[in-house]
């Protein structure tokens, strides 16, 4: 139950995030035991970089405050959901934070929202939704993949969200999303290799009001398709963006600076220009620069809005 409320005290069965560095971040359950290889129930030893944790130790400590390692220590915090898409197990490719946060955004999501998504793949995006739109919302998400269902619907239940989510098993493409979901939701997202094959289940399932329909594709032939279908469908107002992030680093440097008044000099005793340059000295300035390396393509974010029934022309 360590993703529904904010809590002071580890409990026994919690998430906890295990956080070494910015770089080296680890989710891991509290609880004393687990089942190893050959069966046999062992004390659960996690173990890091900085040497080994006896997970049975968390349990009773107090988030947010240090935990001893055998040969170091970190931080033990409460789980997120942009910590968990740090920390979860790839089933899928997943979506981050970056793009999850524009997602959230664009679809106008609150809480009290009602949501389709599909697929469901790791549950990263999933965990950002429902925290988007608890308590009052709900989240639908299918996948056609039985063992990706089968394992979100039991981490949401671990993780105290199963009340704000409904996990299905269903070929969106083929089956669409239901009868029960008719007019029912506020904004439908898609992660699907063909999300085009989707969009006339998923106008049924819009509120008289309409809504938002978001997806996400790595490629741009998947958006042409996309965009494509949603305007013969009659959505409106139909973006597509990529986001792409660009760090900047503000520091001091110690940089030379250039005399011009020694250069004057060096330049009539016939010197070349690079002892003007040494002669001038060292100044420290407040300077700024881009990260080594930035991360690039993920995918391309596409938001269409279906506009009111009434106004609708099909
Ligand atoms: C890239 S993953 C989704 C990752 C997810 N957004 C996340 O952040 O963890 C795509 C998922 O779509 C599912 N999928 C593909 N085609 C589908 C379909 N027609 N109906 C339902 N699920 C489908 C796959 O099984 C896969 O789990």
């Amino acid at each position: 139950m360590s993703f529904d409320r904010s809590k002071e005290f580890v409990e026994e069965g919690d998430e906890v995030i295990l956080f070494l560095g910015v770089s080296q971040m680890y989710s891991l359950e509290a609880t004393p035991t687990i089942v190893n290889k050959r069966g046999e129930t062992v004390d659960y030893v996690f173990q890091t970089s900085y040497g080994a944790l006896k997970v049975a130790t968390l349990v009773g400590a107090k988030y947010g405050t240090k935990v001893d390692l055998s040969r170091g220590w970190a931080y033990i915090l409460q789980p997120t959901p942009d910590l968990w898409t740090l920390t979860l197990k790839h089933r899928t490719q997943i979506i981050y934070t970056p793009d999850i946060s524009n997602i959230v955004y664009l679809m106008d999501l609150e809480p009290g929202s009602v949501v389709i998504e599909t697929g469901t793949g790791s549950g990263s995006l999933s965990h950002a939704l429902i925290g988007a739109i608890k308590p009052h919302g709900h989240l639908y998400t299918f996948d056609f993949h039985a063992q990706r269902v089968a394992l979100a619907t039991i981490e949401f239940d671990k993780h105290g969200l199963a009340p704000y989510v409904t996990v299905q098993q269903r070929d969106a493409c083929q089956d669409g999303f239901g009868e029960n979901l008719k007019e029912k939701v506020n904004a439908v997202f898609l992660d699907l290799p063909h999300p085009w094959l989707t969009i006339n289940h998923a106008i049924k399932c819009f509120r008289k009001s309409g809504g938002k329909l978001c997806s996400f594709s790595p490629c741009i032939e998947q958006v042409q398709k996309t965009c494509d279908s949603l305007a013969t469908a009659g959505f409106v107002e139909i973006k597509t963006y990529e986001c792409l992030q660009k760090e900047l680093t503000v520091q001091y440097k110690t940089v030379p600076v250039l005399s011009l008044e020694c250069l004057k000099n060096k330049q009539t005793d016939g010197k070349n220009l690079k002892n003007g340059r040494e002669a001038g000295g060292q100044e420290r300035l407040v300077t700024v620069s881009h990260a080594h390396s930035l991360p690039g393509h993920t995918g391309y974010i596409t938001i269409a809005t279906l506009p009111p029934s009434s106004m609708r022309n099909c």
